[in-house]
C-alpha cells in the first residue's frame, strides 16, 4: 500500500482517498507508527500528511530519519513536508508570514518530477505559519511563494520529496497532477487499484473465510449492503441469504424497491422479515439516541438470528424434498456487513475498529453476538463501493442511491419513537424525496434526512385555527464522503415548494425550516 502517516487534522483521510482516486491503494497509520511498523506494512510509498501543530512545539510529532534511510519513496506534504525538512538537516523557521487558503506559486517545472507538466505559476492550498527556508543537502528547490522560499524540493536520488501547498483539497489547481507524478513518476507505483481489481481481490478473501459455510446479509436497500452482498453472492453463490429485515423504520417504498430493483438484477434469494413490533417495543419510552441506537442494533442481530435458523429449516427442507439428504452444515456462521474505511478511521483504525464500525453500521452489536462478521467493503471509500457496485452490474438505481442511516427513521424522530411520529415523518420525507427527485437534485445533494422534532411544538395558524404542530428539519447535504460536509445551497422555489406541501398534506406539521450548518461542528442526523 500506500502509507499515508497522519498528522492531525482531516487531511489524511483525504490524501488517501486521492491517492486511490490515481488507482493505488492506499491505508492510513497514525503518527504514532514507528518506522519499523510501517515497513512491515510493505508500503510502496510513505506520505506524511499536514497537521496542525509547529515542528517546534512541545510534543509535535516528529519523523524519525530512520524513514528516509529505508530506501522508500515518501512525500511530505504541509507539516509533513516541514518535519521532513527538519528531520533531514534543513531549516524550518517562524517566518512571521502566514499563508492561509490561496497562494500564487511560482514553480520550476523544467525537469522536475512532482511538477513536470504544470504552469510556472499557479495558484495551490496553503496553510502555515512556519516555513522551510533552507532545504537540506541533496535536495532541489523546485517551488516559491511569497511566504515560503522553499515551497517544493525533491531529491530524485533518494526518491524524497515534499510540498508546504495541500495537493489534495481542490483549491490546489494542479494538486492532483502532483500526487500523481509522486507515485508514478517519483515512486514507480502502478495503477493497479481498480474496482476489477478490488472485486477479484475481495472474491479470494471471501471465499477463504466463509469457505462452505452459510451466509446470511442483511439488505437495508442501500448502496453498502447491496454492494456487499453482491460481492459475497459473487464469491460464494448460494450459500448466501438475504435477509431484508422490516424494523418499521422505514422510509415509503423501501420494501418494495429492494424487491423490484435489487432481486431483480441478481436473483439472490431474499427473505422479508417483519420485525416492527419487536423494535417499536425495543425503542419504547427510549429518548437518548445512543440507548436508541444500541437498541436498534440488538434488534437486528435478535432479527438475523431468527431469520438464521428459518435459512436452515428451510436448508433442511429442500435437501429433504430433494432427497439428497446432503445439506451443508446445521448453522449459519457468517454475517455480511457493509462497513467502510471511513468508519474504521473514525474509529482509530485497527485495535477495536471493527466493533466501532459494525456499531455505526447497525447501531451497537450486542456482546453475545453468534456470527463471525464478513465485512468486505472495510477497505474502501464510498465512491469505491459505486464503482465496484457498477462493475458488478447492479442498477444504477441502486449504486447512485443516496446513504440512508442503517437505524433508519429511528434516528431522524427526535424523542421518542411510535407508529404514529413515523408515520408523520414517513409522509413529510416522502414528498421532500419525491420534489427533490422532481427538481433533478438527487445527484447534487449527497443526502437529506429529514427529520421531525417530536417533542417540539410551535403555534401556526391554518384555515381560521390556531394549530399547536411539529418542525420538520430539512438537512440537505454536499459530501464527497460523508466525514464533512456542507449544506446544500439548493433553489428557493424547491424548498418553498416542499414546505407548502409537507405543512398542507401533514396534519400535525405546521412548520418546515432548513438546517443550514456545515459538518464539523454538526453531525448529518440529527441523533
Ligand atoms: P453523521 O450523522 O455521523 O453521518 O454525520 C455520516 C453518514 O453516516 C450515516 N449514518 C449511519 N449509517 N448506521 C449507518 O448505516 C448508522 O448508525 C449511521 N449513523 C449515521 C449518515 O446517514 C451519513 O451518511
Amino acid at each position: 500500500p500506500v502509507l499515508v502517516v497522519d498528522y492531525g487534522a482531516q487531511y489524511a483521510q483525504l490524501i488517501a482517498r486521492r491517492v486511490r482516486e490515481a488507482d493505488a491503494y492506499s491505508e492510513v497509520v497514525p503518527s504514532t507508527a514507528s518506522v519499523t511498523d510501517i515497513l512491515a506494512k510493505d508500503p510502496a510509498a510513505v506520505i506524511l500528511s499536514g497537521g496542525p501543530s509547529s515542528v517546534y512545539a512541545d510534543g509535535a510529532p516528529q519523523v524519525d530519519p530512520a524513514l528516509f534511510e529505508a530506501g522508500v519513496p515518501v512525500l511530505g506534504i504541509c507539516y509533513g513536508f516541514q518535519a521532513m525538512a527538519s528531520a533531514l538537516g534543513g531549516t524550518v523557521a517562524q517566518t512571521g508570514l502566514r499563508e492561509y487558503g490561496g497562494t500564487q506559486l511560482r514553480a520550476s517545472t523544467d525537469g522536475s518530477t512532482l511538477l513536470d507538466g504544470q504552469p510556472a505559476e499557479q495558484s495551490v492550498w496553503m496553510s502555515h505559519g512556519d516555513a522551510v527556508t533552507a532545504a537540506p543537502e541533496g535536495f532541489s528547490v523546485v517551488a516559491q511563494s511569497a511566504g515560503a522560499e522553499v515551497a517544493a524540493f525533491e531529491d530524485d536520488e533518494r526518491r524524497l520529496y515534499g510540498v508546504q501547498w495541500h495537493p489534495e483539497v481542490a483549491h490546489s489547481s494542479f494538486g492532483q497532477q502532483v500526487l500523481e507524478n509522486f507515485l508514478r513518476r517519483g515512486a514507480g507505483v502502478p495503477a493497479d487499484w481498480t474496482a476489477g481489481s478490488i472485486i477479484d481481490e475481495q472474491v479470494e478473501l471471501i471465499r477463504a473465510q466463509v469457505g462452505s459455510g452459510r451466509v446470511i446479509c442483511g439488505l437495508s436497500g442501500g448502496v453498502d449492503s447491496a454492494v456487499a452482498a453482491a460481492l459475497v453472492q459473487k464469491a460464494v453463490g448460494d450459500q448466501l441469504t438475504c435477509v431484508f429485515v422490516d424494523h418499521g423504520l422505514l422510509r415509503a417504498g423501501e420494501a418494495e424497491q429492494v424487491e423490484r430493483d435489487y432481486v431483480a438484477a441478481t436473483g439472490v434469494n431474499l427473505k422479508v422479515w417483519d420485525a416492527s413490533e419487536a423494535f417499536l417495543a425495543a425503542l419504547a419510552g427510549v429518548t437518548d439516541p445512543e440507548t436508541k441506537r444500541k437498541a436498534i442494533g440488538r434488534e437486528f442481530i435478535r432479527a438475523f438470528e431468527a431469520a438464521a435458523r428459518e435459512v436452515i429449516e428451510d436448508a433442511a427442507e429442500a435437501s429433504t424434498a430433494a432427497g439428497s439428504g446432503a445439506d451443508g452444515d446445521g448453522e449459519v456462521r457468517f454475517l455480511v456487513q457493509g462497513t467502510l474505511y471511513p468508519d474504521v478511521v473514525e474509529s482509530g483504525g485497527g485495535e477495536g475498529a471493527a466493533n466501532i464500525k459494525s456499531h455505526h453500521n447497525v447501531g451497537g452489536l450486542p456482546d453475545d453476538l453468534q456470527f463471525e462478521l464478513v465485512e468486505p467493503l472495510r477497505a474502501l471509500f464510498k465512491d469505491e463501493v459505486r464503482a465496484v457496485g457498477a462493475e458488478l452490474g447492479l442498477p444504477a438505481e441502486i449504486v447512485g442511491r443516496q446513504p440512508f442511516p442503517g437505524p433508519g427513521l429511528g434516528i431522524r424522530i427526535i424523542g421518542e419513537v411510535t407508529r404514529e411520529r413515523l408515520e408523520v415523518l414517513r409522509a413529510a420525507d416522502a414528498i421532500a424525496r419525491e420534489e427533490l427527485t422532481a427538481a433533478g437534485l438527487d445527484s447534487t445533494i449527497w443526502q437529506c434526512p429529514v427529520v421531525l422534532l417530536a417533542d417540539v411544538r410551535s403555534v401556526g395558524v391554518q384555515g381560521d385555527g390556531r394549530t399547536y404542530g411539529h418542525p420538520i428539519v430539512l438537512r440537505p447535504v454536499s459530501s464527497e464522503d460523508a466525514m464533512t460536509a456542507d449544506w446544500t445551497r439548493m433553489p428557493y422555489d424547491v424548498l418553498a415548494r416542499i414546505s407548502t406541501r409537507i405543512t398542507n398534506e401533514v396534519a400535525e406539521v405546521n412548520r418546515v425550516v432548513l438546517d443550514v450548518t456545515s459538518k464539523p461542528p454538526g453531525t448529518i442526523e440529527w441523533e
